[in-house]
């Protein structure tokens, strides 16, 4: 009896020693294995800086040529990754904008982000993971072939103070667009056009500047690099918007959508539209074009199926 008391008494000491004092209290008993609880670190982010989590397909030039992806540009691959984005976006609703190019991925979570408390690995891992699934449980709707293998994603946390800082972040992954495409659109007319081999390809490409591959594009190919579509050379941002029919229609009516664009965000004209995204976030109106572009299609039906289910 008196060993079981003095047992128990040394156990709450050591529990309250180590700080496992509220788990003993729950279950009644604390065994001797849960100090190791406390190994586990705080890994709250800093209050009030910009988290940003980018995601980034492994190995992707692999995965791109084993599904037979068009080269340089798959619009139908690329839709696929906005689709993904799109999942992501609308479960966590404190990311005011994502950006895709390629195989990655940004997501801007607002400065005062209270999500799952701030907990870096928490985000991190949902973040990647409902990434990846949404693009495993997608590709059917976009892709005409069999997923042979599982994808994957590998994803970072970087923190920006400063709007400046969030700003020249994006601008980087823009300007890293056209600096790639650019090159990858010479490239592979090279070589599927004119029959060059990947060496020669990169030979003849070798020391130029943008204006020279703009130039051999247009000389050789008869292609107009600007004329190219947007989501190839910008790639593509995802902002939350209530959309209306025409301009004169009340925002407040509109229905909220992540709406796929495919602007130049290193322009100053870019955040005068979208003010929302820095300032106090409040979905900005969006007026839909006659041709409304599929993935944004696909919400508004799902809406609007919601909408009947619920009226029924
Ligand atoms: P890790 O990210 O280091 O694992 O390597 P990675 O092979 O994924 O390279 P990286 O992320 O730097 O580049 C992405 C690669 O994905 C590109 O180099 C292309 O090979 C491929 N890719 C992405 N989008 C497309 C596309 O639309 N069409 C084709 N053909 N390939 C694409
Ligand atoms: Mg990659």
């Amino acid at each position: 009896m008196q060993f079981y008391a003095l047992k128990s008494t040394v156990l709450k000491v050591l529990c309250s020693r180590i700080n496992l004092a509220p788990i003993c209290k729950r279950n009644m008993a604390c065994s001797r294995y849960e100090y190791v609880k406390s190994y586990e670190l705080d890994d709250r982010i800093l209050p009030n800086v910009w988290i940003v989590i980018r995601i980034d397909g492994k190995k992707f030039h692999k995965f791109s040529n084993a599904h037979k992806f068009e080269k340089p540009n798959d619009i139908n691959a690329l839709n696929l990754m906005n689709a993904a984005g799109i999942a992501v976006m609308k479960e966590f609703r404190d990311i005011v904008l994502a950006y895709g190019q390629s195989d990655e991925y940004s997501f801007v979570f607002r400065k005062d982000t209270t999500a799952y408390k701030r907990r870096a690995s928490k985000l991190l891992t949902y973040v990647t993971s409902l990434f990846s699934s949404s693009y495993v449980m997608s590709w059917p709707q976009w892709m005409d072939r069999q997923l042979s293998y599982a994808p994957c994603f590998d994803g970072r946390i970087v923190l920006y103070p400063t709007d400046e800082n969030l700003r020249d972040y994006l601008s980087w992954r823009q300007a890293d667009v056209h600096v790639n495409n650019l090159y990858n659109t010479a490239f592979w007319k090279l070589v599927l056009q004119s029959g060059l081999t990947n060496q020669q390809a990169e030979e003849r490409l070798r020391g130029t500047f943008s204006a020279d591959k703009n130039e051999l594009l247009f000389q050789e190919f008869g292609i107009n690099y600007n004329s190219l579509p947007p989501m190839f050379r910008k790639g593509t941002i995802l902002l939350r918007k209530r959309v209306v029919q025409s301009e004169g229609d009340d925002q407040e009516k509109g229905s909220q959508a992540i709406v796929p664009m495919h602007d130049d965000l290193i322009r100053e004209q870019f955040w005068r539209e979208h003010t929302e995204i820095l300032s106090k976030y409040v979905p900005g109106k969006y007026v839909s074009p006659s041709v409304v572009p599929r993935l944004l299609k696909m919400q508004l039906s799902e809406e609007s199926q919601l909408v009947k289910a619920t009226m029924s």
